[in-house]
């Protein structure tokens, strides 16, 4: 495609009438002072309050492209639908509330073109500020800040991760599969985007002009699962064996409080139970999309992973605490430690491997 604009601004928008012709009219003053040739993008979720109808009447005078999207489909698939018509060599993105500042702009896009691949308009860098957000948004943000930078290695060097205003080059998402759900584009950007480069620039987040914010409560747990989803998969399987534990010790007190099963009878169906327990988990989550067909396939290979897994254990424990007196239970904790391991591997590279497609 011929690209005819050097930056195409995308807003994602949700009952934000009056902020957005505001914002594009300040767009323009701004982009028309940089001489960088741009186009707004409005990717608007058909908003009850005749959002689209304002932009609308302002596509004489301005270039705009207006997408009205049948119902409130989300601000992540928005963003991603922008794109799709975006014909900018560079992609910005940014809040339609007015919290984002349109002076950045034009700094945002320099940096692309000293060599940045990706800039994120930050809060926490020096020049930047956060005070447009509540007390208890602010830590909300830095706490999701800090399990993004624990569980993603990649966002490190970014010091405001959470930011919804960034611009890129087209190139660093080109033919890559970003996930449409929740609120956290840059996340996914940052994560699976081709780039050496992710640069921050200073911007004063500012308080929202007109109407509210869509990030409610829910946006929370969906923000821990994208996350989770974005991590290495030992993340998840760490979290599937703890669960897949407490599974085995309930069904133990189960079995044998309330039924009053012998005790090696409770363990063996425990052991069964858990073993089965972390499959499921394991094919629906840990390792999902990696396989089409076969899964009884796979649950007899897991259960063949699960005896290594076990004698490994079982000797690896005794081996150290008999033969080298090493303290029991750390023993046992580096024959956990050691089954773990070997479970993980024989799940990911031979239970779970990747197949080639047919
Ligand atoms: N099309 C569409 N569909 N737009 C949406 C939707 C949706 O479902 N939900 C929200 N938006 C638009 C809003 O109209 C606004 O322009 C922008 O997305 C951000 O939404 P806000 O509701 O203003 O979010 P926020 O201010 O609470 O959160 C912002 O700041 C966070 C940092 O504190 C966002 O930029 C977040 O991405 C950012 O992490
Ligand atoms: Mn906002």
């Amino acid at each position: 495609m011929d690209r005819d604009v050097d930056v195409s601004i995308i807003i994602p928008t949700y009952n934000e009438r009056e902020n957005v012709t505001k914002l594009i009219r300040s767009i323009h003053e701004v982009m028309t002072g940089s001489r960088i040739s741009y186009e707004v993008i409005v990717v608007d979720d058909n908003s009850p309050d005749g959002t689209a109808e304002a932009v609308k009447a302002l596509s004489d005078q301005f270039n705009i492209k207006l997408i009205v999207r049948p119902g409130k489909l989300g601000l992540a698939s928005a963003v991603l639908d922008g794109i799709k018509v975006a014909g900018g060599r560079f992609i910005a993105v940014m809040d339609a509330d007015l919290q984002h500042p349109p002076e950045a702009l034009p700094g945002m896009i320099r940096s692309l073109l000293s060599g940045c691949d990706v800039v994120v308009g930050s809060r926490y860098v020096r020049g930047g500020s956060s005070h447009g957000l509540s007390p208890m948004r602010r830590v909300v943000s830095r706490g999701a800040d800090l399990i993004a930078k624990i569980l993603l290695p990649r966002t490190r060097s970014i010091k405001d991760t959470m930011s919804g205003y960034f611009a890129l080059k087209r190139e660093v998402i080109d033919s890559v599969e970003l996930n449409p759900r929740g609120f956290k584009i840059l996340l996914e950007i940052l994560v699976k985007g081709r780039y050496s480069k992710a640069c921050e620039y200073p911007i004063e987040f500012r308080a929202r002009a007109w109407g509210k914010s869509k990030l409610g409560a829910s946006e929370i747990l969906n923000y821990i699962i994208h996350v989770l989803n974005l991590a290495h998969d030992i993340i998840r399987f760490t979290i599937v064996g703890g669960l897949g534990t407490l599974v085995n010790l309930a069904t133990v007190a189960l079995l044998g409080y309330v039924l009053g099963l012998e005790h090696w009878v409770s363990v063996l169906i425990a052991f069964e139970t858990s073993t089965i327990f972390n499959f499921v988990l394991h094919e629906v989550w840990t390792f999902k999309s990696r396989f089409s067909d076969g899964v009884i396939k796979r649950l007899i290979e897991f259960h063949g992973a699960v005896i290594p897994h076990f004698i490994s254990q079982v000797v690896l424990s005794n081996t150290l605490y008999y033969r080298y007196s090493i303290e029991r239970v750390i023993s046992q904790l580096a024959g956990v430690v050691l089954g773990f391991i070997l479970n993980y591997i024989l799940s990911k590279y031979v239970v779970w491997r990747k197949r080639k497609a047919i």
